[in-house]
């Protein structure tokens, strides 16, 4: 596969050269394992937090869409969510890009194509992510503070922060299935090897 094939949102998972350790370790088996304790578990729980939270605010914009209706608090309860999210990434992406990623490539040079494949996703990531706190400020001062049946504008401006989120969750939720499929296996592997690892 070539670098367009490979790129986040246009694949759907790792190429099977870079498997050879997750074909070792499926995902099935990861959850309590003790060589992820310490590392890997927390490092799974960020993962499990950005699911969460992205599901939260698709949840709460669908929510708004249906009921045409807009709360007091909905607007900064997005901005407070969307916020958790876009920050927790930033940082979670900078440790990975300066401690983990370098970490794990030396620990194992073979997939070193895979981390390549995930520090590009974390280029586009972080431009979709740019794209998402313009949309929300925008968006979120348009619904404003008022309670009650949405103007038109209101739904336009809740309708346009949707479609930047339903173009956002896929990417991520790709980026994190790929990377643990990728870090994850070599954790095990690695602590197999040698249980001071994780
Ligand atoms: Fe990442
Ligand atoms: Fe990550």
């Amino acid at each position: 596969m070539d670098d367009e094939t490979l790129k986040l949102g246009t694949r759907a998972g790792l190429p099977e050269e870079l498997m050879f350790l997750a074909r070792q370790h499926p995902r099935g088996n990861w959850r309590g394992q003790p060589g992820l304790a310490g590392t890997g578990e927390f490092w799974l729980a960020n993962h499990d937090y950005f699911r969460g939270m992205i599901q939260r605010i698709a949840g709460s914009l669908s929510a708004l869409r249906e009921s045409g209706e807009t709360g007091f608090d909905s607007g900064p309860a997005l901005q407070r969510h969307i916020n958790g999210l876009l920050g927790g990434l930033d940082g979670h992406h900078r440790v990975e890009d300066h401690h983990y990623f370098p970490a794990f490539q030396r620990a194992e040079p073979r997939l070193l194509r895979g981390f390549e494949i995930l520090d590009a996703d974390h280029h586009l990531i972080h431009d979709s992510i740019d794209k998402l706190a313009a949309t929300t400020r925008d968006s979120l001062q348009r619904l404003g503070q008022a309670e009650g049946v949405m103007t038109s504008d209101q739904r336009f401006a809740v309708d346009a922060l949707a479609a930047v989120v339903d173009r956002f969750a896929p990417l991520l939720r790709q980026h994190l299935a790929d990377e643990e499929d990728l870090v994850i296996p070599l954790i095990l592997e690695r602590a197999r090897q040698d249980p001071e690892f994780s």
